[in-house]
């Protein structure tokens, strides 16, 4: 008799972590008495034309630190199941049939499928099918929710820490203002984290109104303590004043986030005739090898996905709820952006070190006890009606003054 057989494919856009996922699953399967597949490219792998290789302990040996996953991915794809953040699009019928008669063949039990809110929202369509599926929750963003850290994000920081870490000296020496464009889509954590761990001194998050104003008074404020640099971090998706967020591209509905840095040091340097430079951390920060951190919860997840796949709880999300990995039904984590909340404990502490995060709360005290939860979950679609590109962000501003 063949044996038992489970799937792997990673999908969306990589980050830190993917391959040892792959290896957790292909480790745990190897040992419970399953063979192993992975599909290539993501979805696409899964039909017409059909593209895996056999996965065993063997070829999937050292790549625990690997960054990038050994078996690519497709952002956006065939099977896309959404637009913008959260509008479903019902993935064709028959590329669904093709995926159930591929799964069929192989004789998958379970289908472990590694991605992003758009990449689950694709498993969640199949299981909705009928197609044996588990989610591993994947994105630098760390903004799924039902689950604390998505694997990715703490090598994102890693990186964006650093990245100020080393602005930091040269700022110091030039007596200049660097804004650090982060990546994190709508959601704030890569800024915030960063923000704090890199010694960050204005952080600019979508959570977070702010203006032009409190952004120069904190630049001045620490002049006038004679600290002649000042770091910002901005996170690609904070709203300007305005209410618009930078893209630098727009795809029909979808805008494709970047830019805004460049607008805020322009205004910066315009408002108060400071030398002010601009760093945008890009891509670098979804590169290179996986923290320790995200090894170890990557390698959870992947083990986790199979044992959920041998006791039969399809369409779960494995989910780290600390201390322990847990699951929650895939419907529960997609379609809701897991964003800042701006009362929350690490806000509060930045405040109270002085960061600013360009607003004036008008409290007295940084504490409050208006910790109403440990995070903000908001039903978010930025499409091209609350994004300007970034000509046109300048150009606004241009006029304004
Ligand atoms: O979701 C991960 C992410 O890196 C976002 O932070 C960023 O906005 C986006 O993907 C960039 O996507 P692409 O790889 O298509 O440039």
């Amino acid at each position: 008799m063949a044996k038992k057989c489970i799937g792997v494919l990673t999908s969306g856009g990589d980050c830190p972590g993917l391959n040892a996922v792959i290896r957790g699953v292909v480790k745990t399967s190897n040992q419970l008495g399953y063979d192993c597949v992975g599909f290539l490219q993501g979805y696409e792998g899964l039909h017409d034309p059909v593209r895996y290789k056999t996965l065993t302990p063997k070829n999937t040996t050292g790549i625990l630190n690997q960054g990038g996953t050994i078996l690519g991915s497709t952002n956006k794809g065939r099977f896309a199941a959404t637009v913008g953040v959260s509008d479903r699009v019902e993935i064709e019928p028959e590329l669904l049939a093709g995926v159930q008669t591929t799964v069929e063949q192989l004789g998958i039990e379970g289908l472990v499928c590694v991605g992003g809110d758009g990449s689950l929202a694709i498993a969640q369509q199949f299981h909705e099918y009928g197609i044996p599926v588990i989610g591993v929750p994947k994105t630098i963003d760390n903004d799924l929710s039902a689950t604390a850290f998505t694997f990715g994000f703490d090598s994102a920081i890693e990186c964006a820490t650093n990245a100020l870490d080393r602005l930091h000296t040269t700022a110091a020496s030039h007596g200049r203002i660097m804004v650090l464009e982060v990546m994190g889509r709508h959601a704030g954590w890569i800024a915030l984290h960063a923000g704090i761990a890199g010694g960050g001194d204005v952080i600019l998050i979508p959570e977070i109104p702010w203006t032009w104003e409190n952004v120069c008074h904190k630049i001045l404020s620490r002049e006038s303590q004679g600290k002649q640099f000042t770091l910002v971090v901005v996170a690609e998706g904070a709203m300007l004043p305005g209410g618009y967020s930078v893209a630098s591209e727009q795809t029909g509905a979808q805008a494709h986030l970047g830019g805004i840095g460049q607008v805020v040091a322009e205004e910066i340097e315009h408002r108060l005739h400071r030398e002010t430079r601009v760093c945008v951390l890009g891509h670098l920060q979804r590169g290179g090898a996986p923290t320790t951190f995200d090894r170890v919860l990557a390698t959870q997840y992947g083990a986790h996905a199979v044992r959920l796949i041998v006791e039969g709880k399809l369409g779960e999300m494995v989910c780290y709820q600390p201390p322990d990995i847990n699951s929650v039904p895939i419907t529960e984590a997609v379609n809701q952006l897991r964003q800042v909340d701006p009362d929350s404990s690490a806000v509060q502490a930045a405040r109270a070190l002085g960061i600013s995060f360009g607003n004036n709360t008008g409290d007295a005290s940084p504490f409050t006890s208006r910790v109403k939860s440990r995070v903000q979950v908001a039903n978010h679609d930025v499409t091209s009606d609350t994004a300007m590109t970034l000509d046109a962000a300048e150009a606004a501003l241009a006029s304004s003054l």
